[in-house]
């Protein structure tokens, strides 16, 4: 059996993708093994479950550096001494460095709660309900150094009721999160190892199937 892939989540507050990903990541037969959660927030809720399912841990600060670029240097030793292969952002509320997002770039992966392109950066929700769409969804995507632009892996369109707040659509939008990060991680992972320039083939889902 070929040797699991070293993931890395970072978040920055709940962290319920990160717990989708932990729980995926106890089969036997799940390619990747998560080896450590990052957080900028020392009150981030999901640092409590990845320490109980005992998860290394670590907090940085960008409040304890002067600059961008030396924050994520900080956050790069850190991952590099895990022997961090591959990184999950799940929630994770910071902008990268351009030479951090450049190093990572095809083995970075990302989450977001709308079908990029529409619909980037804060707020997405209330941008959707704005824009009148029928349909949103969530993307998981690779990163690359503009904000989430890199090509998407996976992704899970759900509806768009008139009734819906920006709440009740997160809610709706947040379970298909749960579904698709942990498949589309599993996927990005398999195809790699088929295809060294790990450019992830289009996928997607229909949410309710
Ligand atoms: C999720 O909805 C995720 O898609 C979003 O933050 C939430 C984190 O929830 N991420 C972004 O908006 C990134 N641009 P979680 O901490 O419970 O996983």
């Amino acid at each position: 059996m070929s040797a699991k892939t070293k993931v890395a989540i970072l978040i920055s507050g709940r962290g319920s993708n990160m717990r989708t990903l932990i729980q995926a990541a106890k089969q036997t037969d799940y390619p990747a093994e998560i080896i450590g959660v990052f957080s900028n927030r020392a009150d981030a809720a999901g640092l409590e479950f990845a320490k109980a399912e005992g998860i290394a841990t670590a907090v940085i600060s960008q409040k304890d550096f002067d600059s961008r670029e030396s924050f994520c240097e900080a956050l790069d030793a850190q991952l590099e001494d895990w022997g961090t292969e591959l990184i999950c952002l799940a929630g994770y509320m910071r902008i990268h460095s351009d030479a951090f997002a450049q190093k990572w770039i095809g083995k970075m992966l990302n989450i977001h709660p709308s079908l990029l392109p529409s619909f980037p950066g804060l707020h997405v929700h209330q941008q959707a309900l704005d824009a009148g769409v029928k349909i949103s969804g969530a993307t998981v995507h690779e990163v690359i150094p503009e904000l989430d632009a890199g090509p998407p892996v996976l992704q899970a369109a759900v509806p768009v009721l008139d009734s819906d707040t920006a709440e009740t659509l997160a809610a709706r939008i947040l379970k298909v999160e749960h579904q698709i990060y942990p498949l589309a991680l599993k996927q990005y992972i398999e195809k790699r190892g088929n295809n060294d320039t790990a450019a992830a083939e289009q996928a997607s889902l229909i949410w309710p199937q």
